[in-house]
C-alpha cells in the first residue's frame, strides 16, 4: 500500500482542498473531529495535532491546554495561521509545516498526540504511529478518528469499489482497524485503550492507545545506542 499516496500527491491534493476545505469538509468530518478533541482535552496539557489541516478544531480546546499543530501542506496551515491571527484561540501556541513521518519534535514532550482523519491518509502509517508514540510522554494518549474499512458484508463491498476510485483525491478508504491493532501488538509500547463508534450513524472509529512504560524504556534503550 506504500507509495500510493505519496507526498507529491497528497500536497497535490490538498493545495486544491485548502480554499474550499472548511465548506465541504468541514461539516462532514464535524462530529468525529469534536469527540477526538473531546477526549484530548480530558487528558489535557500539552496537545499534538498531526495533519490539523486548517485548525478547524482550535474551538473545541480551552485554556487548560496548549496545542501545537502541524501539516504537510503549506496551503492549509496557512489558513490555520489565518485562524491564530483573530486572536480567539490563545491556547493554540504554533502550527507548523512538517511531515508526519518525521517530526522533529524530542522524545516525551506531549501529554496527547491526536490525529483526525490523517492516518488513513499517510503513506506509511505505522512509521507515523512510531513518530506519535515516540513524541509523546510516557501514560501519554494518542487519539485518531477515522472512517476505518469494513471487514465484511455489504459496506465492504463498496468501500472496496470506491477505493478504486479515491486515491486521486487524496483518499485512503481501505484501512481496517485490524492495522492499527497489529501495529500496536508489534511496536510492543503502546496499547489500544478504547474503539469506539462516532459521527453520523457511528461511521467514523475513534480509536485511543496509551504509551506505556516500556515503550518510553525501549526509546531510551535505542537512544543509548
Ligand atoms: C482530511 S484532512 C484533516 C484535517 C483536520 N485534521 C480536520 O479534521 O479537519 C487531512 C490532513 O492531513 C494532512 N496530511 C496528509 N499527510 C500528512 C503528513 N504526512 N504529515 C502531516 N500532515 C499530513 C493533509 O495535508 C490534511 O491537512
Amino acid at each position: 500500500m506504500a507509495g500510493d499516496l505519496d507526498r507529491e500527491t497528497m500536497e497535490k491534493a490538498y493545495a486544491r482542498w485548502a480554499p474550499i476545505y472548511d465548506a465541504v469538509c468541514g461539516p462532514v468530518f464535524e462530529q468525529g473531529r469534536r469527540a477526538a478533541a473531546q477526549a484530548a482535552r480530558q487528558v489535557g496539557g500539552k496537545i499534538l495535532e498531526v495533519g490539523v489541516g486548517t485548525g478547524l478544531s482550535f474551538s473545541d480546546y480551552d485554556a487548560t491546554t496548549e496545542i501545537t499543530g502541524i501539516d504537510l501542506s503549506g496551503p492549509m496551515v496557512a489558513k490555520a495561521r489565518e485562524r491564530m491571527t483573530s486572536g480567539a484561540f490563545p491556547h493554540v501556541r504554533d502550527v507548523q509545516v512538517m511531515d508526519a513521518h518525521d517530526l522533529t519534535f524530542p522524545d516525551d514532550t506531549f501529554d496527547c498526540v491526536v490525529a483526525q482523519f490523517v492516518i488513513t491518509l499517510v503513506e506509511k502509517p505505522e512509521r507515523v504511529l512510531d513518530e506519535c508514540t515516540r513524541v509523546a510522554k510516557p501514560g501519554a494518549e494518542i487519539i485518531l478518528v477515522n472512517h476505518l474499512y469494513s471487514e465484511r458484508g455489504v459496506a465492504a463491498a463498496i468501500e472496496r469499489w470506491f477505493s478504486k476510485h479515491a486515491h486521486t483525491f487524496g483518499l485512503r478508504p481501505e484501512f481496517p482497524f485490524g492495522r492499527l491493532q497489529a501495529w500496536a501488538d508489534n511496536h510492543g509500547g503502546a496499547q489500544v485503550i478504547e474503539r469506539r463508534r462516532v459521527g453520523p450513524l457511528g461511521v467514523y472509529s475513534l480509536v485511543r492507545f496509551r504509551k506505556t512504560e516500556a515503550g518510553a524504556a525501549a526509546e531510551r534503550q535505542r537512544a543509548a545506542g
